[in-house]
Formats: C-alpha cells, structure tokens, sequence
C-alpha cells in the first residue's frame, strides 16, 4: 500500500473512532437519563415536572458545571445536590453529551 493511501486509511480510522466514542457516550447518558433523571427533566429533556428546567440541546459545558456545582456544594437544591452527589466524573460527561445532542426547533412567538 502506497504511503498516502496508508494515512488516508489511518485517518478514516481515527474518525470513526472518535465518532463512535461520541455515540457510544450518548447512549450511556441517555440510558443513566432515563432511570435517573426523566421523571422530572422529561424522556426528551423536555421538563415533565413543572419546577424542573428543560435540559434538551443544553450547551454540554453548562450541564456539566451545574451538575459538579451540585456535587461539590457551590450550587444547592434539595432534590439535584442529592442526585448530583454520587456521579461520577464520567456519568456527568455522559449526561451532558446526551442533554447537548438533542435537536431543538424554535418557534418564534
Ligand atoms: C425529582 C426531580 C428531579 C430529578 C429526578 C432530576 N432533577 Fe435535575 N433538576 C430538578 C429541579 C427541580 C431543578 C432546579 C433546581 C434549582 O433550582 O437549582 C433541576 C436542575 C437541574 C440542572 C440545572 C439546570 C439549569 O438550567 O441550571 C441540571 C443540569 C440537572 N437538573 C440535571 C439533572 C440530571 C442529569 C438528572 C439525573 C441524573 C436530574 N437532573 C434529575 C429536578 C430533578
């Protein structure tokens, strides 16, 4: 195999690679979503509990911060310090990447 075609091949490898990290990576929060979290964030992240903030297509950086902010003290709430306290690093990553990926529509009123 010429040496192009060898980095053309190692380059597709690294992009389907990363590609299916990222999907594997929201599937995983989605399915810790789904027991954990959707009774109040909603099966789509669309809030079914009317005190909770939809979390769908949430930039991923600001589900993360909030949810270490809950874990570490620097934000409460009695419901979300309890169930922010015992993920770990990885979950919370996870959960960011499943509220960030889904698609929203606006409609202007
Ligand atoms: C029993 C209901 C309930 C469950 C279950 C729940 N939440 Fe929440 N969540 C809330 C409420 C209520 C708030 C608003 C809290 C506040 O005012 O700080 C909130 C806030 C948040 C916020 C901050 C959103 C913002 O706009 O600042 C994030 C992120 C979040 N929840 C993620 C999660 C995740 C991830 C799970 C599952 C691991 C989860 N929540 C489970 C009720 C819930």
């Amino acid at each position: 195999m010429k040496d192009v075609e060898m980095k053309n091949v190692f380059v597709w490898g690294l992009v389907l690679a990363m590609s299916s990290s990222v999907a594997d990576e929201v599937a995983a929060g989605r399915a810790k979503a789904d027991v954990a979290c959707a009774l109040c964030h909603g099966p789509q992240g669309i809030a079914s509990l009317p005190s909770a903030p939809n979390l769908a297509g949430q930039s991923a950086i600001y589900v993360r911060e909030q949810l270490q902010n809950y874990r570490n003290g620097k934000r409460h709430n009695e419901v979300m310090s309890l169930i922010a306290k015992p993920l770990t690093d990885l979950e919370i990553a996870q959960l960011a990447a499943w509220y960030s990926a889904i698609k929203l529509t606006v409609e202007i009123p």
